[in-house]
């Protein structure tokens, strides 16, 4: 079979479709929680189509995989409501737990969620159409990531369970709570980048209302009992909808303290603003980029190509730190554009959960209009496709294009594409790569591939002050988890990282007492007694 005649026959029959990944589907999800009780809706639905598509009669179509409850204002004021009675300014049962007592609450919700792995991996893989075996490490990176959350907040709580004693002054430091936080969560990792929002907020202390994504809304089902059954009343509330129409209103009743979105910075402005008194909201944002590689001359080819491969190509380019614009060296131009074409071609592409499947179809509706667009732009202004039938589409499935050679004025050198099309420009000079950095409105990480010291040391100085993070002869990404996330101009607010999170959803506050009789009195019988769970040294083993 031709490359081609391979891309038109990408999608299964619906029979081919194994029987075990659809026991599931279709799912039609009616329950929201609020309050602590999941709520029956009867209202309008959002139907769910996969990006995966069936043949049926031999016509690849859109195949349905469920609906979700599309809420009104009336519903989301309700889960805002609860939040912020569970809150009680700080006096809920929640914000006032010991920190024992709400990793303890967390362990079990960990337990619970794992009992739900199979259902909520099939329903991933399903709604954005991430390979199998990506879905499973989406999970299991969640899992890791809230149980490593768990021994950060152990180290932080041990070392705040201690007196400072300074100019006289005795002093007890720790971190409590924000308030009611909203976190929304990106569509190419629903599950993984909601929670590294949403368990560290609820880990300090505050409450929350989570909108799951509009492509991996579903999955969010096996989960409602677990968070209904595990935090009290009020503390988590899940609520569905059309982000427009029922985010605004929470933003402008001013209840929200933090808001936390994996997204899109024209959303992230908007919402900020509406809010009415903007210095009691405190952002945590994760936003686009615009990643580029530099691939110097003396670079291990193999290695540059495989990493770019990866970068640009891992869920279909569909990541934020995804590599979206490569420079080449001229000198050695040719020969990568031709080894990198052909990893490309070889990359395995089809259905979810074949075997090593690489290129899947991607998310979103409409996607390959945009990513046609991007492709017939360029090509107008003196561009090529280098791979063979790149940006060849079918349905759903968009076969990734190497566009060469890319220029300013070109869509794709500043639009982030966020899917299978690869921009590529050589440079003579290294300042054209850094310039291009400097004048983008983005600045998250860059990738470099070299391996003269000199040179690379020359390059890391300026380009750590552009973006936030310098990847060397690798590609960029967010992990391992321990490490920072975050980026410079429009790429991000606050920084994430398993420790970062506690603080961004925390504030420093103190118990400060003059070093006389009567006060250490006070404090020594406070603590002795156990009748503060702030004003204490419980060292958590
Ligand atoms: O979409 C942006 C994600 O944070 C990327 O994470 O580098 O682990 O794929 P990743």
């Amino acid at each position: 079979m031709s490359l081609i005649e391979k891309i038109e026959n990408v999608f299964p029959q619906a029979s081919e479709i194994p029987v075990g990944l659809r026991q599931d589907i279709p799912f039609a999800q009616t329950g929201y929680l609020i309050n602590g009780e999941i709520r029956k809706w009867d209202g309008p639905q959002q139907q769910v189509f996969s990006p995966v598509w069936a043949s049926i009669d031999g016509l690849p179509k859109p195949f349905p995989i469920g609906a979700y409850p599309l809420l009104s204002e009336k519903e989301a004021l309700q889960a805002l409501d609860a939040a912020v009675s569970a809150y009680d300014h700080g006096r809920g049962l929640w914000p006032t737990l010991s920190v024992a007592e709400r990793i303890h609450h967390m362990e079990r919700f960990v337990f619970r969620m794992l009992e739900q792995k199979e259902r909520i991996v099939q329903l991933l893989m399903w709604e954005i159409g991430k390979s199998l075996k990506d879905s499973n490490k989406e999970f299991d990176r969640t899992i890791l990531y809230i149980n490593d959350t768990m021994d950060a907040l152990k180290d932080l709580d041990r070392i705040s369970s201690r007196f400072v004693i300074e100019e006289g002054i005795i002093g007890q430091i720790r971190r409590a709570p924000m308030g009611v936080v909203l976190c929304m969560g990106p569509f190419n990792y629903p599950l993984n980048e909601t929670l590294t929002t949403l368990i560290p907020a609820l880990i300090m202390g505050n409450t929350v209302i989570l909108k799951p994504p509009k492509h991996g809304a579903l999955l969010y089902a096996p989960m409602l009992d677990v968070f209904c059954d595990v935090f009290p009343k009020g503390v988590v509330n899940i609520i569905y909808g059309e982000g427009r129409s029922i985010i605004p209103p929470l933003m402008m009743s001013g209840g929200i303290h933090v808001l936390a979105l994996i997204g899109n910075s024209n959303t992230a402005n908007v919402l900020k603003k509406l809010h009415p008194r903007p210095n009691r909201l405190r952002c945590v944002l994760g936003l686009e980029a615009k990643n580029p590689a530099i691939i110097l001359e003396d670079a291990d080819l193999d290695l540059a190509v495989q990493e770019c491969l990866l970068g640009c190509l891992s869920f279909n380019g569909q990541r934020c730190t995804a590599l979206k614009i490569l420079f080449v060296a001229s000198a050695i131009k040719d020969e990568f554009l031709s080894r990198f074409a052909s990893a490309v071609n070889s990359a395995p592409f089809g259905m979810p959960w074949q075997e090593d499947v690489f290129i899947t179809p991607v998310a979103e509706k409409g996607k390959t209009d945009y990513l046609r667009g991007l492709v017939a732009d360029a090509l107008a202004q003196g561009a090529t496709v280098v791979n063979e039938a790149g940006g060849t589409v079918n349905g759903s499935f968009f076969f990734p294009a190497v566009l060469y050679p890319v220029s300013e004025g070109m869509r794709i050198y500043r639009e982030e594409q966020f899917g299978p099309v690869i921009p590529v420009l050589q440079f003579n000079d290294i300042r054209e790569p850094i310039d291009y950095m400097i004048h983008s409105v983005y600045g998250q990480q860059v990738s470099i591939f070299g391996k003269d010291p000199d040179q690379m040391a020359q390059l890391i100085d300026p380009l750590v002050n552009q973006v936030c993070r310098v990847n060397i002869n690798s590609q960029c990404q967010r992990g391992p988890d321990i490490f920072p996330f975050t980026g410079r101009k429009d790429s991000a607010e606050g920084t994430l990282s398993v420790s970062d999170a506690l603080r961004v959803f925390s504030i420093r506050t103190l118990i400060a007492a003059k070093q006389t009789n009567l006060n250490k009195e006070i404090i020594t019988s406070i603590v002795k007694n156990h009748q503060s769970k702030f004003l204490a040294t419980d060292f958590i083993l």
